[in-house]
């Protein structure tokens, strides 16, 4: 309902000539007096009826009993005060019931609608302790998230420190400060998603393939010693599977200086096997290459499921390591000097090792998993198994 129409319904009517004199209404007889009082008051009850509202409740108000032109006032002015002598008392009287009726009734309405609003605030506001609580549930590391801080306190806790860099980056940093030129026969399993850019761009952009490129961005900024880790997302042209993405994670490590062995290489590699799988787990290395180490390898793990035997604890073949007892681990390798060139360093002086670890897999590989997609569906069914 409108205001308008709510403002009219209970407006006093001019029907009842409160604006004429009662000898123009040709009233003469205090019965006629009575008569049109009880008009008056009928009026009243029918309007009163559709007071619901603090603000109904002023505007009937003002209408009943307004100073100016209220219909006490109107009565009092038009009807009472040019009365003749004979309906004068009449008139008096009947006001005075009026008045009296008027006012309690207005003033009773005031408290009904005050409690009444107190009442529904009161329903509003109301609160029941009985009721279970609003249930919100805490989120947690994602388990790629989890293995991530796990690989880098074992290597913060040996002294290298934890760098970030760019997904998207030039070719120059992605390939070729890395040792592989435009034509190098390996950008084929990484040559990848590269992005639309305005013509005239001064260079490519790719997302990254691997977290290498960050080798030359730290060794760009920083002389020898450099001790770093980089954790980050990488990308590359896969069809997916349930042991290929298109986005996964890697760890690169990089560690240069001037007395840096062979030895310090596969050491710190050791150390860190067996901090994340264990004490008993044995490393070896066979040769592999990359443009950007020299010599390469690919590391491996004695299988930590079968304990290095390849046969399952209840007989048959380990499914893990599929009756190796080996398992295959990452890459990495010495630096080639020539990336070397890349950076200013000199390399009759310096030396050092670069490692390149695969997250998802090792995740897998350690908690079981069969399916790197889950790692990006977040089913929660899956993340609540590693709070
Ligand atoms: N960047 C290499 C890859 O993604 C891994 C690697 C890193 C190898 C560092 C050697 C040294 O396959």
């Amino acid at each position: 309902m409108s205001f308008g129409v709510i403002y009219f319904a209970i407006m006093p009517t001019t029907d009842l000539g409160l604006d004429k004199t009662l000898s123009a209404l040709g009233i003469a007889e205090a019965e006629q007096v009575s008569a049109r009082f009880a008009d008056v008051r009928t009026h009243f009850e029918n309007q009163f009826q559709r007071v619901h509202d603090e603000s109904e409740w002023k505007t009937f108000r003002d209408g009943w009993l307004g100073r100016k032109s209220g219909v006490l006032t109107l009565i009092t002015d038009n009807w009472l005060k040019p009365a003749t002598q004979e309906l004068k008392r009449a008139v008096g009287q009947e006001l005075n019931k009026l008045r009296a009726h008027v006012e309690s009734q207005i003033e009773a309405r005031r408290i009904a609608i005050e409690s009444g609003a107190e009442e529904s605030a009161l329903l509003r506001e109301h609160i029941d302790l009985s009721l279970p609580g609003v249930h919100r549930p805490i989120g947690s590391h994602h388990l790629i998230r989890q293995v991530f801080q796990e690989i880098e306190d074992i290597f913060v806790s040996i002294g290298f420190s934890v760098v970030e860099g760019p997904e998207i980056e030039t070719p120059y940093y992605n390939f070729e400060a890395l040792n592989i030129p435009e034509f190098h026969p390996v950008r084929d399993d990484m040559d990848t998603f590269y992005l639309e850019l305005p013509k005239g761009a001064a260079t490519p952009l790719l997302l990254r393939t691997h977290t290498s490129p960050m080798q030359i961005r730290t060794m760009e900024k920083q002389k020898p010693p450099v001790r770093v880790i980089v954790p980050g997302k990488v990308y590359r042209r896969d069809n997916p599977d349930a042991t290929h993405s298109f986005a996964f994670h890697q760890i690169e490590g990089l560690a240069v200086d001037t007395d840096i062995t062979f030895c310090d290489f596969t050491g710190t590699i050791e150390y860190f096997v067996k901090q994340f799988f264990g004490p008993s787990v044995k490393t070896r290395f066979r040769p592999s290459y990359f443009p950007f180490t020299e010599p390469s390898v690919e590391f491996d793990v004695s299988c930590p499921f079968c304990g290095g035997t390849g046969t399952a604890s209840a007989g048959g073949t380990c499914s893990k390591c599929k009756g190796a007892a080996w398992i295959e681990l990452f890459g990495a390798g010495m630096v080639d000097p020539a990336v070397y060139g890349f950076v200013n360093y000199d390399p009759k002086k310096v030396s050092g090792f670069a490692f390149g670890i695969g997250i998802d897999r090792l995740a897998m590989l350690k908690y079981g998993i069969d399916d790197i997609q889950v790692f990006f569906q977040n089913d929660v069914r899956f993340l609540r198994q590693f709070p």
